[in-house]
């Protein structure tokens, strides 16, 4: 496949990429849309399925089937690898949406192989496993020539980005619509202070901030699932029910939730990072079932104009916390979070957020209009180059050393688990005292 632009993007296919601004013509020139995707109709039923069966898969499940204003939607298959987190999204979702929810027990799938026989039954396929599956699952959907809302982040490791990558291309090639859960593209008070800064309100961009700082968000201790159980749990049972704290599934979190912030200085800077340097560890959250991801990271991103931006994320209780995003440029600064754009020795603007509509639902009333209508809609290389770049910044604190984006995307070896099975030999296991290896910076090698 070719090797994706990290240089700056122009400003129209940049926003068309990040879906904030939709051009509204239909694409011409690919593969029969008739073939592989719905155009034109608001009577037709659009079936979907969802793969994954957590908490945000049970958010996007009905998000999806809050789109039935713009025509009929029923959610018809279900896959997870546990059953009671299939079960339980099926009975909440079948109390909020009692008239579109339609998954019989033949057609709830369980187990490793159960995305594939959930995405053959639909039209939309919503994948919100952990993110170390996306890779393969969105390969699966594209190939099956299903459009897609998959979640953030889309892949762990560069090996997954490429896989997202060559699989967009192929999306776009047979008019598949694509949604990725980076929302704030999807918000208005983001779309018009960025519009504003694109139009030269605070004038070039020269240095940025932006922060996940704030608390851990869950945790499954292993006596606790044990004891719930009744048996031991297989590592692989345990790492995935224990997810976030395991790179090959999770990122860390600086890929796992951070991304939303680094991906805001993106769009602003209508481009990627060509470099990173950092340092990060973990100071507090340690023991036996903390897995092995960093409770802290500090990044150097270097654009390719040379402009730097600083991105930090912990998780540590009890210290300062932000959710932000800032920029700075010759002519003025914005709180991007904030929608606040301030020019030097000028008025400020501020966007007013009330009645804002939520940019969760907002996602996916532009998806399903663009499937409906067949608008172009593909976020799928905005997506992966996000995600590429919230990697980037790991493997820098991981490593201790400067990372730089064009090899990173060179890089094949993949930190997935080769056999995907219960009783799998797992790459990432703990040591005799149960505590999993950390990253050493400085011994560390970037993959
Ligand atoms: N956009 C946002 O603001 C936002 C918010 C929350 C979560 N997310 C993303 O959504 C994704 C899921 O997060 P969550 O909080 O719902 O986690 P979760 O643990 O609640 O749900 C994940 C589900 O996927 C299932 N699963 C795991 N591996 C699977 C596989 N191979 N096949 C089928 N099912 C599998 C799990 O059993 C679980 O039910 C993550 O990528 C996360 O980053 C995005």
């Amino acid at each position: 496949m070719n090797e994706p632009s990290i240089i700056p993007v122009n400003r129209r296919s940049f926003l068309r990429r990040s879906g904030g601004i939709l051009s509204g013509v239909a694409l011409a020139g690919a593969l029969d849309p008739a073939r592989y995707a719905h155009g034109a109709s608001t009577s037709e039923e659009l079936k979907i399925a969802l793969v994954g069966c957590g908490g945000r898969g049970s958010g996007a499940a009905s998000q999806a089937l809050n789109t039935n204003g713009l025509g009929p939607v029923k959610l018809v298959a279900m896959a997870d690898v546990f059953e009671d987190r299939l079960q339980g999204a099926l009975s909440n979702l079948s109390k909020q949406h009692k008239d579109h929810v339609k998954v019989d027990k033949e057609s709830q799938f369980i187990g490793f192989d159960a995305y594939k026989k959930a995405i053959a039954m639909a039209d939309v396929v919503i994948l919100t496993t952990p993110p170390g599956f996306r890779p393969m699952m969105f390969e699966e959907a594209i190939a099956q020539g299903k459009h897609v809302f998959m979640e953030k982040p889309v892949a762990t490791d560069a090996a997954g980005v490429n896989r997202v990558l060559a699989a967009a291309k192929i999306a776009k090639e047979k008019n598949l619509k694509v949604g990725v859960g980076l929302q704030r593209h999807h918000s208005k008070g983001y779309i018009e202070t960025i519009k504003r800064i694109h139009d030269g309100a605070i004038g070039d961009i020269t240095s940025a901030r932006c922060y996940w700082n704030g608390a851990t968000p869950w945790l499954k201790k292993r006596a606790d699932l044990e004891k719930a159980a009744g048996r031991k749990l297989t590592e692989m049972e345990y790492q995935m029910r224990n997810w976030y704290y395991f790179s090959w599934i999770c990122g860390d979190h600086i890929v796992e939730q951070h991304i939303h912030n680094i991906d805001v200085i993106n769009w602003v800077k209508k481009g990627f990072p060509v470099k990173a340097s950092g340092m990060g560890g973990c100071e507090v959250r340690k023991g036996e079932d903390y897995g092995e991801i960093f409770d802290h990271h500090a990044v150097e991103f270097e654009y390719a104009d040379g402009s730097r931006c600083s991105s930090f994320c912990r998780h540590i209780v009890g210290c300062w916390n932000s959710v932000s995003e800032h920029v700075v440029g010759t002519k003025g600064k914005s709180s991007v979070d904030r929608h606040v754009i301030s020019p030097t020795g000028g008025d400020a603007w501020r966007f007013d957020a009330r009645g804002e509509k939520d940019a969760y639902q907002v996602e996916h009333d532009d998806l399903f209009d663009a499937i409906r209508n067949n608008k172009e809609y593909n976020e799928a290389e905005l997506g992966a180059m996000s995600t590429a770049t919230a990697i980037l910044g790991r493997e820098a604190t991981y490593s201790g050393v400067e990372v730089e984006m064009a090899a990173f995307l060179k890089r094949s070896r993949s930190i997935f688990p080769p056999n995907l099975a219960w009783d799998a030999d797992m790459p990432v296991k703990p040591g005799k005292d149960g505590i999993y290896p950390r990253a050493v910076p400085g011994q560390y090698k970037p993959v």
